[in-house]
């Protein structure tokens, strides 16, 4: 019996229990509601840190000129990949703390299962990254200064909205 019940976990297994982490993503509309509240345009270069299946960006893409995505699973990284039909968004299989700079207008984090020192570093890359004008982020990012307030679904929260924490890193510069 207990050997069953290892063969039957070793092949039930849910692939993303491997990596331990929890997945989520951001709804279409609340993509929608952030490009129209917040005036995303044309211009703008938008950058997702752990953009997961690539959700996300393919959301942002028709609004911009472009969206970038890094993500540290591999098989998700792959299968934002596989599933990009778009023209204009870049996925990278990368660990978003390695980075040295961003050079993007706008910053998209779902980072809900992020610690305090990934948060961190997500702080710490936005500073060295002056072009970011504004930040949107699932969780409270350190040392940002004030943020907006911002409500919408995740395909996790059901019918509750959650709040995105907005902020404008740069604006006093
Ligand atoms: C909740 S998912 C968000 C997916 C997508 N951004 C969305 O909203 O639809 C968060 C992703 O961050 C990735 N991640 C966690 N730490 C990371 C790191 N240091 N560098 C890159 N990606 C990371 C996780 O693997 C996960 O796929």
């Amino acid at each position: 019996m207990f050997r069953f019940s290892c063969i039957f976990l070793i092949f039930f297994t849910p692939t993303h229990a491997k990596t331990n982490e929890m997945y989520g993503e951001i709804t279409h509309q609340c993509v929608l509601d952030i490009v129209q509240k917040f005036s995303l345009v044309k211009q703008d270069t938008v950058v997702d840190l752990g953009s997961g299946n690539g959700n996300a960006c393919f959301y942002f893409s028709p609004f911009v000129e472009k969206c970038i995505g890094y993500e540290i699973v591999h098989e998700r990284y792959q299968k934002s990949i596989e599933n990009n039909n778009t023209t204009n968004t870049e996925f990278y299989w990368k660990d978003f703390t390695t980075l040295d700079t961003i050079e993007a207008s706008v910053l998209f984090t779902h980072s809900t299962m992020f610690d305090k020192h990934l948060l961190q570093n997500a702080s710490d890359l936005i500073h060295r990254s002056p072009t970011i004008r504004i930040v949107f982020s699932q969780k409270a990012l350190p040392n940002m200064g004030n943020r907006e307030r911002f409500y919408c679904k995740f395909s996790w929260s059901g019918h509750v909205n959650t709040e995105i924490y907005v902020y404008r890193p740069h604006e006093e510069l």
